[in-house]
C-alpha cells in the first residue's frame, strides 16, 4: 500500500491554480490569493481513498525554476492547469509544460499527468475539442476535467482523479464531460 499522494499544480500564471487549491480547502471562492497556497496536507480519513494527500502549488512569481524542477521529480501526479477562455494558456500545455515534465523526470518514472480547465463560468464552449487531441498523442494524461473555481464546479472531482490515477492508474480512457 502507498504511503501518500503529492499532486502538484502547474500552468501558466493567473489561470487560477491557487484559487483551485483554496476552493477546495474552504468550500468557497476566495476574492484574494497569494500567489502560492501553502503546501496542505488531506488527513486519510476525509479522501476519497483513505490516504494522506499533499497538495503543492507553483507559482513563476514566488519560485526559482530549480524549485519548480524538484517539486516535479517529487510529485506523484501532476496537474496542469490552464484556463478555458485563454487560449495560450492551452497551447503552452503541450509546448511548454508536458516537454518540461518529461525533462525533469527519471526515465523510467512515468507521472501520470491531469488536463485541467479552470473557469468554466466564463465560457459557453467546453474546451475538450482542443484537448482530446492532445490527450491522444501524450499516454501520459490520466484524464481531464473541466471546473470552476468560482462557482466549485468539480473541484473535489478535481482532487479525487488525481488520487485515483496514482492508486489506481487506467490509462486515458476516461474524459469527464462538463457536468451543468
Ligand atoms: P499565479 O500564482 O500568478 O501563477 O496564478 P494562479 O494560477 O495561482 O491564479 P490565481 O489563483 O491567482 O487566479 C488568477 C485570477 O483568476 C484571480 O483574479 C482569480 O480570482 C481568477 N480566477 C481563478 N479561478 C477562477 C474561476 O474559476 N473563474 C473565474 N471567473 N475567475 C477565476
Ligand atoms: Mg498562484
Amino acid at each position: 500500500m502507498r504511503k501518500d499522494v503529492r499532486i502538484l499544480l502547474v500552468g501558466e500564471p493567473k489561470v487560477g491554480k491557487t484559487s483551485l487549491i483554496m476552493s477546495l480547502v474552504s468550500e468557497e471562492f476566495p476574492t484574494v490569493v497569494p500567489y502560492r497556497a501553502e503546501e496542505i496536507t488531506i488527513p486519510a480519513d476525509v479522501t476519497p481513498e483513505r490516504v494522506p494527500t499533499h497538495i503543492v502549488d507553483y507559482s513563476e512569481a514566488e519560485q526559482t525554476d530549480e524549485q519548480l524542477f524538484q517539486e516535479i521529480s517529487k510529485a506523484n501526479v501532476i496537474c496542469i492547469v490552464y484556463a478555458v477562455n485563454n487560449k495560450t494558456s492551452i497551447e503552452k500545455v503541450t509546448s511548454h509544460w508536458i516537454p518540461l515534465i518529461t525533462d525533469n523526470r527519471d526515465k523510467d518514472s512515468r507521472v501520470p499527468l491531469i488536463l485541467v480547465g479552470n473557469k468554466s463560468d466564463l465560457v459557453e464552449h467546453s474546451s475538450m475539442e482542443t484537448i482530446l487531441p492532445i490527450m491522444n498523442q501524450h499516454s501520459e494524461i490520466e484524464t481531464c476535467v473541466e471546473c470552476s473555481a468560482k462557482n466549485l464546479k468539480n473541484i473535489s472531482e478535481l482532487f479525487y482523479y488525481a488520487q485515483k490515477a496514482v492508486l489506481h492508474p487506467t490509462g486515458p480512457l476516461y474524459c469527464p464531460e462538463r457536468k451543468d
